[in-house]
């Protein structure tokens, strides 16, 4: 049931739809029970002290500057610091079209809003990011759900896809929205052959990429891939990226690397409605920081953290779960992904998983057509290892009980 019905409502309220994760963070709040169903990135790690300088030292030498109006574009000391920090990240690109944005679920937003009118369509891998999702739904849209394996989006049988469209006149998607890295909710990455292979397959038809990659930087082994901005020669890949993962969520802080003066001038003008600006006092604290070289410090501390729970909780689930249950081992981020042999609906087993307090998500959640039924997301960043590893031991139990039929499941 759509959560609004109001006559006077517009059409697009009916796709509004509370997000599953947010319902499942309210039922789990009862400090009993263990979640690895949020996103949450670890707060023990955020740098509050050296943020609380910074802010002091903003305020101090910024004053009134720093509380009062900005420009739409963002504060330009920070985006000339990310976009040389970028750079050698791979993301080349002049500040000049990176578009500081409240952060990266904004810059999703509006790229809906700039690209999407109803009934268009759009390329999605599935599953995939759930808060991505709710941005396109409320423009309408449609998808072309393209499958993914352990090695990310089948590029092959998007290019089948695009070209049957092609031969039929069917109207072409208007983007293809990707997670290369430590993709949300499954873990996996897209391969170095399927990226060079998915920026020529766009090019060939003309098609945009939206590359949205806020776990990038958080890898924990394996060598850095280069992101599909970086091997793109046709200002086709429009890239989105946050401070929310390395740095802080609260911050709000993301942006948008467009590949053309005039897509971000457009995008400027969608997000002159929205907010007129991204709050001044945060992008100069942040600004400062990065000036002193926070972040060079910081995200390897972030990624050992990670690393060591990832490490627990991959291990707890070989130890516990019943050997026919399969699960992804990501490489970095703060997602994998269970598949259940057993045909039980995780929906179901979430019930039964409460009762023994313990949360996931479920994995239909992360799709648009009412698959995925047999699977979760579990996260490892928010809790530490040994409160993963009782995480896992609980859910094991529920998991085979469920799977014995021993386990009468109520149905919400
Ligand atoms: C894939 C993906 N994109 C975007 C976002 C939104 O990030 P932000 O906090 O920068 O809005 C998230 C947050 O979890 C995410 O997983």
């Amino acid at each position: 049931m759509p959560p609004v019905a109001d006559a006077r409502y517009a059409a697009r309220t009916a796709r509004m739809r509370p997000s599953a994760v947010r319902d499942i963070l309210r039922v789990s709040s009862d400090p009993r029970v263990i979640s690895l169903a949020g996103g949450l990135p670890a707060g023990e790690l955020f740098p509050v002290e050296e943020y609380r300088a910074a802010f002091d030292a903003v305020m101090a030498e910024q004053g009134a500057a720093s509380l009062q109006y900005g420009v739409s574009e963002g504060y330009a000391p920070l985006r000339e610091a990310l976009a040389d920090r970028l750079a050698r990240l791979g993301v080349d690109g002049p500040p000049a079209r990176l578009l500081i944005t409240n952060g990266a679920q904004q810059a999703l937003d509006l790229l809906g809003k700039v690209f999407l009118d109803p009934g268009d369509v759009i390329a999605i891998e599935q599953p995939t990011y759930l808060g991505a999702i709710q941005a396109f739904d409320q423009y309408e849209v449609r998808y072309l759900v393209v499958p993914t394996d352990d090695d990310g989006m089948d590029v092959e049988a998007l290019d089948a896809a695009l070209r049957a469209r092609t031969e039929t006149g069917a109207p072409l998607p208007k983007f293809i929205y990707v997670l290369p890295n430590f993709q949300n909710p499954s873990g996996r990455t897209l391969a170095l052959a399927r990226r060079r292979r998915l920026v020529e397959v766009a090019a060939r038809h003309g098609v945009p990429i939206v590359e949205d990659d806020p776990y990038g930087e958080l890898r924990y082994d394996g060598d850095h891939l280069p992101t599909l901005h970086s091997l793109d020669r046709h200002q086709l890949v429009i890239y989105v990226g946050t401070f929310s993962k390395i740095l802080a969520p609260g911050l709000r802080l993301g942006w948008l690397a467009a590949p053309t003066d005039e897509l971000f001038r457009t995008l400027v003008l969608a997000k002159q409605p929205s907010d007129l600006h991204t709050a001044i006092a945060p992008q100069m604290a942040v600004e400062r920081l990065l000036g002193d070289g926070l972040l060079e410090r910081h995200v390897p501390l972030v990624r050992a953290c990670y690393r060591e729970r990832r490490d627990a909780m991959v291990g707890a689930i070989g130890e516990h779960f019943p050997s026919d249950v399969a699960h992804t081992t990501p490489h970095g981020g703060l997602f994998l992904w269970v598949t259940l042999a057993s045909g039980v609906d995780t929906g179901e087993l979430l019930v039964r998983a409460l009762d023994e307090h313990v949360a996931f998500v479920p994995g239909a959640s992360f799709h648009v057509d009412g698959s995925g039924t047999d699977s979760m997301r579990l996260n490892f960043s928010s809790e530490p290892p040994d409160v993963l590893r009782e995480g896992i031991r609980r859910l094991a139990t529920v998991i085979a009980a469920a799977r014995d039929g021993r386990a009468a499941i109520a149905v919400p």
